[in-house]
């Protein structure tokens, strides 16, 4: 049995390794706010329950109103989806046919939606170890090229890319005319604003993709926003089916926005932990990439494939990403969610067994 494609149902993992999977485990392969979703969210939702008698407003107005204001941008430049995953599905439905770039490695949705529409698709991939950003090589791409994905912070690696890079990517697409779609699922967990929202306005080749279902962890729901020049907006729009985003997972999104204290303490516990590992890592030899948000990738320097450490892990409660189906990554690394500082004692403690 292949291995799964993405994170979370750990059961698949369990079976593709041929493993049994025991009694009690921690799932980091799912890259969560780890304190779950806002307590606010469980006090509204008997009331949220008659919703389900009607039909949602299949423009999400309400919501989309209170992101517009918060992401500074006009009502018809966001367009709220089931999920990020389904906008991701429907801009490979707009690029249909096109020349597209994936800067891997990176969340494997874009290759999957790009390749189902028909897209013709390259990879670049950035140096394994520090996946730094390289515009230049990037931009010299730019003209035989419709569109360019790119994750940032990215999912696998957490690293942030430069903001004069980004900036430089931004200019040069805008003028070689090659949409520029960002992924920023994981920018709430960064603590200082590192959204390119700002650069709606000036760039019209410029698509930023968002998810409410990581910092919210109510990937349950799925609900996303995507946010781009009107006339982007209306033509993806005119892709993505009728009620679409149902009335439950958009009144948990109204709520979950306000929420900024649940925000605020998420970023100082991943913060906190984040150091934690890190020193651990390093008096046990483990090397992880420079990440600056809830997850990392780490791998045992002494393995080439980190298979063994994987099946170790598994069959002790421990349950990591695997890294075969990201391009550039090729299962020599394995990556892990930050959880609370309990089951991040946990790892450590499962890690530094493996040591001995
Ligand atoms: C980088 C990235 N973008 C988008 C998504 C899609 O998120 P969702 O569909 O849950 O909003 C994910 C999910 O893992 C992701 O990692």
């Amino acid at each position: 049995m292949a291995l799964p494609s993405h994170g979370s149902n750990p059961h698949y993992l369990y079976e593709s390794l041929n493993l049994s999977q025991p009694e009690q485990f921690i799932d980091f392969s799912a890259n969560l706010n780890p304190f779950g979703p806002p307590p606010a969210l469980q006090e509204k939702w008997t009331e949220a329950y008659e919703l389900i008698t009607t039909y949602p407003d299949p423009n999400a107005s309400s919501l989309t109103s209170k992101l517009a204001t918060q992401c500074h941008v006009e009502e018809n430049q966001l367009l709220v989806g089931n999920g990020g995953a389904e906008l991701i599905t429907l801009i490979g439905r707009f690029l249909a046919g096109g020349r597209v770039c994936i800067v891997q490695p990176a969340f494997s949705e874009y290759e999957a939606a790009c390749r189902s529409a028909g897209c013709d698709l390259i990879d670049h991939t950035l140096k394994d170890g520090e996946w730094q950003l390289d515009p230049e090589h990037l931009i010299e791409k730019m003209d035989h090229l419709d569109a360019i994905f790119l994750c940032t912070p990215n999912n696998p690696t957490g690293v942030v890319y430069e903001r004069d890079s980004m900036m430089a990517l931004l200019r040069e697409s805008e003028k070689r005319n090659c949409f520029l779609i960002l992924d920023e699922a994981f920018v709430d967990f960064l603590s200082d604003d590192a959204t390119y929202a700002q650069a709606i306005p000036t760039f019209s080749k410029l698509i930023i993709l968002r998810s409410l279902t990581k910092m919210y962890a109510i990937p349950g729901l799925r609900l996303g926003y995507m946010i781009a020049h009107s006339g982007i907006i209306s033509s993806i729009k005119a892709l993505q089916p009728h009620w679409s985003v149902n009335a439950l997972a958009l009144i948990a999104g109204e709520l979950c926005i306000d929420q900024e204290d649940h925000m605020t303490k998420t970023c100082e516990l991943i913060e906190k932990e984040r150091r934690k590992l890190h020193q651990f890592f390093k008096e046990n030899n483990y090397i992880h990439s420079t990440s600056s948000v809830n997850f990392y990738l780490l791998k045992d320097l002494n393995l080439d494939d980190q298979t063994p450490l994987l099946r170790f892990l598994m069959t002790n409660g421990i349950v990591p990403r695997h890294t075969e189906n990201f391009p550039g990554l090729e299962g020599r690394w394995l990556r892990f969610a930050i959880r609370t500082k309990d089951e991040n004692r946990t790892l450590m403690e499962v890690l530094g067994k493996w040591r001995r």
